[in-house]
């Protein structure tokens, strides 16, 4: 295994539909009996070039008509640990969009067994753990989300946690303070995109009207100096997605990434993959594009890799183990 894949690491902003490889949209495509969404597997390809957050999200939810039973959702979570585990992801933190499923018929049921089973799978399989948040789509409705927060708890899904995602812009946290309001009496964690392509006062928003512990992307906010100098007094880590920033254009390029301005800051700066199908990169790539990119060194990769490992929401002593492994693959240069 190369020297970053060897790294240990925590995956804190991923989502598993973002991991729907398109072999995996031909073969589920051909077990259902239903057209390819794009015809053939060559003209679904020629569609991952993306405009902006809006374009890529049509891809996303229109190849999500492929995923219909409880084991299509296991074998696409199983298939996520595998790849995750050969990157050298122990732990992740997983992302699902009940309601891209439940509005197309599916039931929420299926789709968290389906889950469920898959992550058990592949953590016997690899040794790479998981946990599930539900992110709430934030371009549908707040008593849609609310409606659906309560199914899971009905259901009992082991959900650690809510976030927010889907189109950010004319979407602010704001209007969804009740869910995540009704998420901290349920004792749920609280994450949500903001600052991806949002301005920095979507970041404020999701910190002083959501209550959330981690700001998915968050990478506006370097645009406000007393922001980032609140990010870090009161570290609020920020789950950064480098590949992913760079196929949608929130950065021109990855040699102008924010995430030196991030770390010299003193934010506590994470590395993630997104929607690695999608934006050419699991969580070794990323690693391995912002160490070429942007000349980080082994220890600036070791301290990302920490910083995620403190972020995540496992328990101290996984945490300890996680940072003496980091530890190991310093040692070991
Ligand atoms: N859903 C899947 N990926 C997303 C992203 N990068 N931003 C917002 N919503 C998403
Ligand atoms: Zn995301």
């Amino acid at each position: 295994m190369d020297r970053i894949a060897a790294l240990p690491k925590v995956e804190l902003h991923l989502h598993i539909e973002g991991t729907l490889e398109p072999e995996l949209i031909a073969d589920l495509a051909a077990r259902h009996g239903i057209d390819l969404p794009f015809g053939s597997l060559a003209a679904l390809r020629s569609r991952y070039r993306f405009e902006d957050l809006q374009d890529f999200l049509d891809l996303y939810y229109a190849n999500l008509v492929v995923l219909r039973t409880p084991d299509d959702f296991a074998e696409l979570a199983r298939a996520y640990l595998r790849r995750a585990a050969a990157g050298g992801v122990r732990h992740a933190e997983i992302f699902f969009d009940p309601q891209a499923h439940v509005s197309r018929g599916v039931a929420l049921s299926d789709v968290v067994d389906g889950l469920v089973e898959g992550c058990r799978a592949g953590a016997v399989e690899t040794g790479t753990t998981s946990a599930l948040i539900a992110c709430f789509l934030r371009d549908r409705s707040v008593e849609e989300a609310l409606d659906v927060l309560e199914q899971l708890v009905a259901l009992g899904a082991p959900i650690i946690g809510i976030g927010l995602d889907s189109a950010e812009v004319g979407n602010p946290p704001s209007r969804f303070a009740p869910v995540f309001d009704r998420a901290r009496e349920l004792g749920l964690h609280r994450v949500a995109h903001a600052g991806e392509e949002g301005g920095p006062e979507y970041v404020r928003e999701a910190l002083d009207l959501l209550g959330v512990e981690r700001v998915d992307h968050g990478i506006r906010s370097v645009e406000d100096a007393d922001l980032l100098r609140r990010l870090a007094a009161e570290r609020v880590p920020l789950t950064v997605c480098p590949l992913s920033n760079v196929r949608l254009h929130a950065v021109p390029e990855l040699a102008a990434h924010p995430l030196p301005r991030l770390m010299a800051a003193g934010v506590v700066a994470t590395i993630s993959s997104d929607d690695p199908a999608y934006f050419g990169g699991y969580a070794e790539d990323n690693y391995a594009a912002v160490a070429t990119q942007l000349g980080l060194t082994d220890d600036d990769l070791a301290g990302l890799a920490r910083n995620a490992v403190q972020a995540s929401f496992l328990p101290p002593e996984r945490k300890r183990a996680l940072d003496d492994e980091i530890d190991g693959w310093l040692a070991a240069r």
